[in-house]
């Protein structure tokens, strides 16, 4: 399915955005970053689900500092294109945050609520710093102030598949990102 260049859902078409190699490439540098900023530490990745799941396994192949990694589970999309606008937490961490160097780690940013109910969620928890990492954010569809502290790419303002991101919870298994042709 990966080398196709067009993927036909419905009346909808979506094309290449993001290839394989520009996603490792990225990613790589990402990883290189993060074990240069937190030398000395054994920061802990929380992942997001499920987006957030292949960005979170690629990232941390390209770490080179001890880490750990938890994960929890937020929905805000449903079956749609679009936000709800509401998020629920759906699972909760394991571990314990406190006084840990915890990062963020999230497919997408597109209004930032979701950033926003996490900042509120560990607002509860007093870790000894955090950070968000985004592969993607759509800075034009920020309705909140949010922080994000290392961005993979800024896209713009379309809904996207692939590497981890779905549509009514398919294309999650695509090696490249695609985005809707308007
Ligand atoms: P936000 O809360 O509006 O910032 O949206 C964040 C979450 O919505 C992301 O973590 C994704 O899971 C999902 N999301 C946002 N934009 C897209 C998209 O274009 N495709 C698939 N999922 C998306
Ligand atoms: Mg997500």
């Amino acid at each position: 399915m990966n080398k196709e260049d067009k993927i036909i859902i419905g009346s909808d078409v979506f094309v290449p955005l993001i290839t394989e190699k520009e996603l490792n490439t990225r990613i790589r540098e990402m990883g290189e970053q993060l074990s240069k900023d937190y030398a000395g530490k054994t920061p802990v990745f929380i992942g997001v689900l499920n987006g957030a799941f292949l960005f979170l396994a690629d990232l941390i192949k390209n770490i080179y500092v001890d880490c750990e990694i938890d994960f929890f589970k937020l929905s805000s999309y449903g079956d749609e294109k679009i936000s709800s606008g509401e998020v629920k937490l759906i699972k909760e961490l394991n571990c314990d945050v406190n006084d840990r160097d915890i990062i963020i780690v999230e497919d997408i940013v597109d209004t930032g609520l979701s950033i926003r109910y996490i900042e509120e969620l560990f607002s509860k928890y007093s870790p000894s710093s955090m950070k968000v990492v985004s592969l993607l954010l759509k800075r034009e569809s920020l309705k909140y102030n949010v922080k994000i502290d290392y961005i993979g790419f800024e896209i713009p303002s379309r809904f996207v598949i692939g590497y981890g991101m779905d549509y009514s919870q398919k294309y999650r298994n695509l090696r490249s990102i695609y985005v809707l042709e308007e």
